[in-house]
């Protein structure tokens, strides 16, 4: 299983209840590999120091949250070269007119804006992440499904010219699409609309946000559909089942001010992420540790990474490991 997230800033709720959160919980189901896609963040974030400090954050924060790297494989995208070598590899048999079908690509075009060939070959940098681990399981969000269609694509032709062992083909598992966690607008949460709540900012800034959440303008005596309103939905990830339950009935009944519902979220997510908190707080007290996470994870990828990139040199006629630094 492997899965990788980009270092484009701080995880925001619907991050974590999006995606992060389920791709933790599968770490008990089998071998997990997760990355950090720091050379897939270069196609947006431009400066060197707000790059770094993105995929420390992120993997300060993933160990946080629980990803535990006794059990999974943590590691930076990019202190795995040979997945840029397997890149190259597959570029050779991408049929152009698959890469302008791809939506990132389309989307930026469509808007009227030029696009780099960074942008244009994501996807095939993305098959050789999947490819190089031997990945079987693949879990996604709904937007990723297209790009392990495209690597199945790649994997297949490449197998068809070089032969049918040399890439294992991986399947997506859409991590639950209900959860489209609304910011703090009503629109789906994104940092593109500046409607995020951060999983580790700080307290009283979180406060702040969150008693500043848009709210419907029907009187608060009415009866409302608790699934209706995002401050509800906000609550109802973050509360205990019995907090949520009764937050519902509240709804249904009618009778009460928004201000409470608001300050219930502040402190259910408090509570929630307390643990992770703490946790937070250990690791950066001790930047090695992190450091020493990620060294011990890249070993290991790069481990198989090699070998998958060895049987796809060999294959397709470049010199194998046995042969190449040899003066022959
Ligand atoms: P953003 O929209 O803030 O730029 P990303 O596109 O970097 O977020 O999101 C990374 C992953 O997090 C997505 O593939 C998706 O699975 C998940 N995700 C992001 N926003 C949400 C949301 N509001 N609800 C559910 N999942 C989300
Ligand atoms: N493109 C993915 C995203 O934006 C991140 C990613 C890069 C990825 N390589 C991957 C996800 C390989 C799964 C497998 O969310």
């Amino acid at each position: 299983m492997l899965s990788g997230i980009q270092p484009t800033g701080r995880f925001h709720w619907g991050n974590y209840f999006g995606a992060i959160r389920q791709y933790i919980e599968l770490q008990d189901a089998g071998e997990a590999f997760y990355f950090i896609a720091d050379l897939h963040a270069l196609t947006t974030v431009r400066e060197p120091e707000r790059l770094r400090g993105f995929v420390r954050d992120a993997a300060i924060d993933l160990v946080a949250l629980g990803l535990d790297p006794e059990r999974a494989t943590l590691f930076v995208q990019s202190d795995v070269p040979e997945v840029a070598e397997l890149t190259w590899l597959l570029m050779t048999v991408t049929p152009m007119g698959l890469l302008e079908r791809c939506h990132a690509y389309k989307d930026k075009k469509a808007r009227g804006l030029t696009a780099d060939a960074g942008l244009f070959t994501y996807p095939v940098l993305m098959a050789a992440d999947i490819l190089a681990y031997d990945a079987d399981v693949v879990p996604v969000g709904e937007d990723q499904v297209q790009h392990i269609e495209v690597c199945r694509d790649l994997a297949g032709t490449f197998n068809h010219l070089y032969g049918d062992t040399i890439f294992r083909l991986p399947k997506p598992r859409l991590v639950d699409g209900a959860a489209k966690v609304p910011g703090t607008d009503g629109q789906k949460m994104s940092k593109s609309y500046e409607n995020t709540l951060d999983v580790f900012e700080g307290l009283p800034a979180q406060k702040k946000k969150i008693m500043r959440i848009t709210t419907d303008s029907r009187s608060m005596e009415e009866p409302k559909d608790p699934q209706q309103d995002h401050l509800y939905q906000l609550f109802s990830l973050v509360g205990s089942e019995k907090e949520v339950a009764e937050m519902a009935e509240l709804y249904r009944r009618g009778g009460f001010g928004y201000g409470d519902v608001k300050k219930a979220v502040v402190a259910a997510a408090n509570e929630a992420f307390a643990t992770a908190r703490e946790r937070r707080c250990e690791l950066e007290s001790n930047p090695s540790k992190i450091d020493e996470i990620l060294a011990v994870g890249a070993e290991r990828a790069r481990a198989v990474a090699g070998n998958v990139l060895e049987r796809a040199r060999e294959a397709c006629g470049l010199r194998g490991s046995s042969t190449r630094g040899r003066n022959q």
